[in-house]
């Protein structure tokens, strides 16, 4: 997959899936998989470090994941998120958060929002960067949204989605991410871009999902918004397989001679 599949995959009524990646180990296994693309997502704030919001996540610490995920990632196109008002400065050290991420190994970045950032997108786009953009819920935002909560859900905002939306792509952006946004807007967004969207939370008629991948695999046991399907039952899994280590560890049963050395 690179940047000329996207369109080609919407042209051809082809899905694109997208997951979460944040470090080394996954990538691989992400690698091995037929996931057409890994997201270095600010969801790392939260899933791997415990936050309550993506707020604290710096452009080091993306950057740290980013170059982990690069290592393991094999040929998949990876996109890695701008953190929180890192690309909201100045154009100079907008563009250094950007290097950070494309010299860590990014083969584009994502960033939430449309007012305010349309020229760097156009600077980023004529400069050789790829970006995606992200609508619906920019969780980058959940100060001013009041939460985490579906979006665009009456036909003001749902206007205004619209709208961004095509700004956006006018603006350069490859493929727009929609969040957490009625399936019947996210729907006409789709027809009426030529760049893919690729949805979490919003139906079916996107062109592509993305999920986050410890919550897809029921690493999260107790978060079950009514998007998210899970694929596996992660936590349990592997509780189970440490429970097992523990107890043959306690009765004598690991090691045995096969597991020693003469
Ligand atoms: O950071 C993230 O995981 C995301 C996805 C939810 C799209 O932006």
């Amino acid at each position: 997959m690179n940047i000329l599949d996207f369109k080609e995959r919407k042209k051809q009524g082809q899905k694109i899936s997208m997951v979460t990646c944040y470090d080394f180990w996954s990538a691989q296994i992400l690698a091995a998989s037929d996931v057409d693309v890994l997201l270095v997502g600010d969801s790392s704030a939260m899933v791997m470090h415990g936050h309550s919001s993506t707020l604290p996540i710096t452009i080091d610490t993306m950057a740290l994941h980013t170059a982990a995920v690069a290592r393991g990632a094999g040929k998949k196109f990876i996109v890695a998120d701008l953190p929180f008002l890192s690309f909201r400065k100045s154009l100079n050290e907008n563009v250094d958060a950007v290097l950070k991420l494309m010299q860590a190994g990014a083969h584009a970045v994502k960033l939430e929002g449309c007012e305010g950032n349309e020229d760097l997108i156009h600077h980023l786009v004529t400069s050789g960067v790829p970006v995606m953009g992200h609508l619906g819920l920019t969780p980058q935002s959940v100060n001013m949204l009041g939460g985490f909560k579906v979006q665009a859900r009456d036909a003001g905002a749902a206007k205004l989605l619209f709208a961004q939306s095509k700004r956006l792509e006018q603006a350069g952006c490859f493929s727009l991410v929609l969040e957490c946004v009625p399936t019947p807007v996210a729907e006409v967004v789709t027809k009426e871009l030529s760049i893919p969207t690729i949805g979490i939370g919003a139906g079916a008629q996107c062109d592509g999902q993305v999920l986050v991948l410890q919550d897809m695999l029921g690493f999260n046991p107790g978060f079950a918004p009514k998007f998210l399907k899970k694929y596996a039952q992660g936590f349990e899994w592997m509780k189970s397989a440490l429970n097992d280590f523990n107890q043959e560890v306690k009765s004598g049963q690991f090691p045995t001679a096969k597991e020693s050395y003469e």
